[in-house]
């Protein structure tokens, strides 16, 4: 009989997901500290056919270099910045990703997070928690910001970031996009979007989104420089990654004024604690990163990966495929 190929998870699934590459595979799950620790990470990926991981594993080249049977690496997210993709690539282990079935869901977190530090929804909930909510509103109290009519600037018309544009069209915003590729004139006019440089897209824009991945051009390339540059009405959105922001920069920023707010689904270290800096300042609304945290998107993406890693295992390219 042949021996069961070995897959390793660094952290559960859903039943059906288990249960479907049991089945197939000889398969252990990592129960314990998460992320993995690591050591363990090390241990196993020396033994294993087939990994699936998520965001906050590492897996650089001196991990992959260990990797000595790897045929498939299937990350449970659509970023892919936590694997070094060129050297997994240069041994030939193949690495698949989870995009499409979560831009709905992370389209509409960025929405949420839009509307709720500008309308101040959240604000307004830590004041009644804590009994601060005493008189009844007057004209100046608790007064947000309209999106109606306002410039809503996308930073990487991907998938996610379009999808933000349909939402924001039936809110009646003006939508400013910049891209390191500009898209198509047909795209353009079906999402009704205008192209600006980035220059422009900062001075412009009265929200910024980020849809962009964190990559060593995007890098802590929202710092104090370009914070400046905004408008000091203007608010930041961000459920890409954090660390494409600079936080120390961002938290003086709001403290001064130098813009409006920010919502934020993505730190530079995750998670946070209520230590953080951002959780004493009043103009931020932060998430547990919940971009892709709908039931029906997380099952999605459970079957993908479990897609990805057979075809991977197997010497096939995945579903969803980074590279190869
Ligand atoms: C991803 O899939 O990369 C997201 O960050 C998870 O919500």
């Amino acid at each position: 009989m042949m021996k069961k190929k070995r897959v390793f998870l660094t952290r559960t699934l859903h039943n059906f997901a288990l249960k479907e590459l049991k089945n197939q595979y000889n398969i252990e799950v990592h129960s314990g500290k998460i992320p993995i620790p690591r050591k363990k990470l090390e241990s196993k990926i020396k033994e294993i056919d087939g990994l699936i991981c998520f965001p906050y594993d590492i897996i650089d080249k001196e991990l992959l270099d260990k990797a000595k049977n790897l045929k498939i690496i299937s990350t449970y997210s659509v970023g892919f910045d936590h694997i070094d993709i060129k050297h997994a690539k240069k041994n030939k282990i193949r690495v698949g990703y989870t995009p499409e079935v979560l831009t709905d869901a992370t389209a509409d977190l960025a929405f949420s997070l839009m509307i709720d530090v500008m309308r101040r929804v959240s604000e307004g909930d830590r004041t009644i928690r804590k009994g601060d909510w005493r008189e009844i509103y007057g004209a100046y109290d608790y007064v947000g910001t309209d999106l109606q009519e306002k410039t809503l600037g996308i930073f990487g018309l991907g998938r996610i970031g379009s999808t933000l544009a349909k939402r924001a069209k039936s809110f009646d915003m003006n939508i400013i996009y910049h891209n390191r590729k500009r898209v198509s004139r047909t795209k353009e006019k079906s999402l009704g979007v205008k192209y600006v440089t980035f220059e422009k897209l900062i001075r412009q824009s009265d929200v910024i989104s980020i849809h962009v991945p964190h990559t060593d051009q995007t890098n802590q390339l929202f710092d104090k420089k370009i914070l400046r540059k905004m408008k000091n009405t203007a608010f930041l959105i961000n459920t890409a990654r954090g660390k494409i922001i600079n936080e120390k920069d961002l938290a003086e920023s709001l403290k001064k004024k130098i813009i409006a707010g920010a919502a934020l689904d993505v730190f530079e270290s995750e998670p946070i604690g209520n230590n953080h800096p951002f959780t004493k300042i009043q103009n931020i609304t932060l998430a547990p990163h919940i971009g892709s945290s709908t039931k029906e998107t997380r099952h999605k993406m459970a079957k993908i990966a479990v897609k990805n890693l057979h075809l991977g295992i197997n010497g096939k390219k995945p579903k969803y495929s980074v590279g190869y």
